[in-house]
C-alpha cells in the first residue's frame, strides 16, 4: 500500500484546509462547515467490494476493530490513519436490514427493506458517528467532550466518553427529552445540563462553549461524526450486495444524517462500489419542517422555525448541517417532505406491531415511503430502504400514550385489559383473541 497523508479537514464551501488536529469546527475564513479529506483506498469497484467483504469473516477475531465493528470495516472511508489502539469502539453497527410485509403492504410497496440502526449498543445511528469523534478527541488529547442534543446524541456521547475514560458534558432541552435517553445519559455518566431553552439554544450555547471553553464538540457538525456515519449507507449497501436501492428514505433533524448519506453515496459512486446513485428522502415532522419548506422553495431560502412534534428527537427549527443536506439532496435528484404527527404515530404502531418496533422519529421515514407512494413518486416495483434510526425503548412515554391513554384510541391502539385473578377472564379475552376481537 502506498504511503498516504494523515486526514485532513476541509471547508465545505471555500476549500481551506485545517490540520488535522485542529479542534474547530467551522473554517476561520468564511464560517462553512468541514469535511474530512483523505487519500483514497488503491482498490475501486469489485476489488474495494471484496477487502469490506472479507471483514466479515473477521467478526469474532479478537481486538481487530476494522473486523467486529460496522463503522471500522470501511475504515478506508472513515478515518484512514486512525490505528486499532486509537479506536475507541464498543463495537458498533452491523445492524439488520428487515423485510417485512406488513409494512411493505401497508406503505403501498413491493419490496421494502428497513435498515434498523436501533440495534446499536446505546440504540441509535449516533453511536456510528460517536465512535469516530470520540477516537478523535482522544487522538488530540482532549479533556472534555461535550454536545447538545434531543436524547439519542447525548446518550451515545455519554456511553463513548465512558468508554474513553473522558469527562462528558451534555446540554439537552428542559422536559422535551424521553425518558429512555435521559435515563441512559444518566445512566452512562455524563454531566446531564437541563438548559431552559429548546435544541436550537442548546446547540447555540454547545458551539459557544467549544469556542470559549475548550470542550470538543461532539454534534454533527463535527466531520468525524459525519465521516462514522457515511457506515450506515455502505454496510447497506453491502447487505445488498453492492445492488443500489432506488431510494432510501430517512428522518431529518439537524440534518447530520442526511449530509452523511450524501456524502456515502458520492463517495460510492466515485469509487464504483455501486453504479447508479438511490435517491435520497428526507422526511421531517411538519411541525419541524424547516427543510421541507426550503425544498419547496427550491432551496432559494434557508427557512427556521420554532419546532414543535412528538417525535422529539427531530424537534428542531434551525438545522446546523443545512448546506451538505441541500447538496445531499440535489446530488441524488432527491426529495424533502414532511408527514404529520399522527402520520408518523400511525407508521410507528404498524412498524412496532410487525415485532420490529423503533422510536417516533424512526417511523417518519416509513411515513414518508407511504407519503411518496401515495403521490406516485416511489413506484410500487421499486426498492426501497427505510431507516429506522432508533430502538422502540427509547421513548416509553409516548408508546404508553398512544395504547393507553389516546381518546379516542387510534386505530392501531392495543390497549391492556385489567382483568379479576381468575381463569374464567383469561378465558374470555383467549376466546376474543381466537375470533379476532377484543
Ligand atoms: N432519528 C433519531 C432517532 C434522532 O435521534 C435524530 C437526531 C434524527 C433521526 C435526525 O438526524 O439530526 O442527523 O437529521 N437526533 C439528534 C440528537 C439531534 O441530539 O440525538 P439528524
Amino acid at each position: 500500500m502506498s504511503q498516504r497523508a494523515p486526514t485532513r479537514q476541509a471547508c465545505d464551501d471555500c476549500g481551506a484546509e485545517l490540520g488535522p488536529r485542529d479542534p474547530r469546527m467551522q473554517c476561520e475564513r468564511c464560517g462553512g462547515l468541514l469535511s474530512l479529506v483523505y487519500d483514497p483506498p488503491d482498490q475501486r469497484g469489485i476489488a474495494l467490494h471484496a477487502l469490506f467483504d472479507s471483514r466479515l469473516t473477521l467478526q469474532t477475531a479478537q481486538g481487530v476493530p476494522h473486523g467486529i465493528s460496522g463503522v471500522w470495516r470501511f475504515r478506508e472511508l472513515v478515518l484512514p490513519d486512525a490505528s486499532d489502539t486509537e479506536v475507541v469502539t464498543q463495537p458498533e453497527g452491523n445492524t439488520t436490514l428487515l423485510q417485512r410485509e406488513r409494512v411493505a403492504r401497508w406503505c403501498g410497496v413491493n419490496t421494502l427493506f428497513l435498515k434498523h440502526e436501533g440495534g446499536n449498543p446505546t440504540g441509535s445511528f449516533k453511536d456510528r458517528g460517536m465512535t469516530v469523534a470520540v477516537t478523535q478527541a482522544r487522538r488530540i488529547g482532549a479533556t472534555a467532550v461535550a454536545c447538545a442534543s434531543t436524547g439519542n446524541t447525548s446518550a451515545s456521547l455519554a456511553a463513548y466518553a465512558a468508554l474513553a475514560g473522558l469527562p462528558a458534558l451534555v446540554l439537552v432541552p428542559q422536559g422535551q427529552v424521553s425518558l429512555g435517553k435521559l435515563a441512559q445519559t444518566l445512566a452512562y455518566g455524563a454531566r446531564t445540563l437541563l438548559v431552559r431553552g429548546d435544541f436550537d439554544d442548546c446547540l447555540r450555547l454547545t458551539r459557544d462553549a467549544a469556542d470559549r471553553l475548550g470542550v470538543y464538540l461532539a454534534n454533527s457538525i463535527n466531520p468525524y461524526r459525519i465521516a462514522g456515519q457515511k457506515t450506515i449507507i455502505l454496510e447497506m449497501l453491502q447487505q445488498l450486495g453492492w445492488q443500489a436501492p432506488d431510494w432510501i428514505v430517512l428522518p431529518a433533524g439537524n440534518l447530520g444524517n442526511t449530509s452523511a448519506f450524501g456524502a456515502a453515496l458520492r463517495e460510492a459512486l466515485q469509487l464504483g462500489l455501486i453504479d447508479r446513485a438511490p435517491r435520497l428522502a428526507a422526511v421531517q415532522a411538519s411541525g419541524a419542517a424547516p427543510f421541507a419548506a426550503s425544498f419547496r422553495d427550491d432551496f432559494r431560502e434557508r427557512h427556521t422555525v420554532r419546532a414543535e412534534t412528538a417525535a422529539t428527537a427531530i424537534r428542531i427549527g434551525d438545522p446546523a448541517s443545512y448546506a451538505r443536506a441541500v447538496r445531499a439532496i440535489r446530488e441524488t435528484n432527491g426529495v424533502v417532505l414532511d408527514v404529520t404527527d399522527a402520520e408518523i404515530l400511525d407508521a410507528k404502531a404498524v412498524v412496532d406491531a410487525s415485532g420490529v418496533g423503533c422510536e417516533p422519529a424512526s417511523a417518519a421515514s416509513v411515513a414518508g415511503v407511504r407519503t411518496l407512494a401515495a403521490r406516485g413518486m416511489i413506484k410500487r416495483d421499486e426498492v426501497v430502504v427505510a431507516v429506522l434510526t432508533g430502538h422502540i425503548l427509547k421513548d416509553p412515554g409516548i408508546l404508553l400514550q398512544y395504547h393507553r391513554e389516546t381518546e379516542p384510541a387510534p386505530a392501531l391502539a392495543n390497549r391492556p385489559l385489567e382483568i379479576d385473578a381468575d381463569l374464567g377472564a383469561v378465558e374470555r379475552v383467549l376466546a376474543a383473541a381466537a375470533r379476532g376481537t377484543r
